[in-house]
């Protein structure tokens, strides 16, 4: 074992050597844990590591947390999307994906080597298409009011709360407070854990700041986007103690991606 190792990957080498039923003789390699979310990049992300000639594990329906490839080589930590940047900052995971739009947002010390050609979508501010109160070019109203916060804009009707501090609920409160704060809109952020398209209809936010892919989840709950605020894709993350200890596997495995993305 390497002497400069942290404590954090000695435990979790012993730790997933024991979850993965290796043999820990103090000789045999070191496990890689690469952590992926769970969700809607799961099954991207586990495609792309095939095509790239990655063994991944066989039974992944199984309900446990830790899959080992089909080959041994490597270990699979199956995680909430926003936390595989958490485990992959303490070393907790040596190398994951995630998408960019939790990167920013987590903002943790993690190298990004590359950007993965999937996961595509985009973190954008939506706001009713209209309702009562709002209207109908509500969404040019809305830019009006985040791009040139200190034009007076008059919008008959609408409240002057709305104007002037615009409550927004998103999964997403770092980037969100750093948008509107750029623009001076003193916006009050509802932080939620998901479904935030509920604000609105709930009369719980005016905005909402959300992940759109397809568009439909916003279409089908009355909505319309009114600006991006960031382009998002999945991208692969590396632990900076691992990219050293590790450095041949990971870069195997980054070289390999590398291949399916130029
Ligand atoms: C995400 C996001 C939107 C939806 C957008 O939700 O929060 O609700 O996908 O996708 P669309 O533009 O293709 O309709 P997700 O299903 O990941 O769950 P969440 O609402 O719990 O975050």
């Amino acid at each position: 074992m390497n002497p400069t190792m942290t404590a954090a990957h000695r435990g979790q080498t012993d730790k997933v050597e024991q979850s993965l039923g290796a043999t820990t003789d103090g000789q045999s390699e070191q496990s890689l844990l690469f952590a992926l979310p769970k969700g809607r990049l799961a099954q991207d992300s586990l495609s792309f590591l095939e095509r790239a000639g990655l063994s991944i594990p066989t039974d992944t329906e199984s309900r446990k947390l830790i899959l080992p490839a089909a080959d041994g080589s490597v270990g699979f930590v199956m995680a909430k999307p926003r936390d595989v940047p958490t485990y992959v900052e303490h070393g907790a995971a040596d190398i994951g994906i995630c998408g960019l739009d939790v990167v920013r947002e987590t903002e943790r010390a993690i190298y990004e080597p590359l950007l993965l050609p999937f996961g595509h979508c985009r973190l954008s501010v939506a706001g009713p298409a209209e309702d009562a109160g709002v209207p109908p070019s509500a969404c040019l109203d809305v830019a009006d009011l985040v791009d040139r916060p200190t034009k007076s804009a008059h919008l008959p009707g609408r409240p002057l709360r709305y104007m002037s501090q615009p409550r927004i609920a998103t999964e997403y409160p770092r980037l969100t407070r750093q948008f509107f704060a750029e623009r001076g809109v003193n916006a009050e952020i509802i932080t939620l854990g998901g479904s935030v398209e509920l604000g609105p209809i709930l009369g719980l936010a005016d905005l909402i700041v959300d992940v759109v892919q397809t568009g439909t989840t916003l279409r089908m709950n009355g909505l319309v986007e009114v600006r991006t605020i960031l382009e998002s894709q999945a991208v692969l993350v590396v632990n900076r103690a691992s990219y050293q200890l590790k450095a041949a596997e990971i870069n195997r495995i980054i070289e390999r991606m590398r291949l399916l993305t130029t």
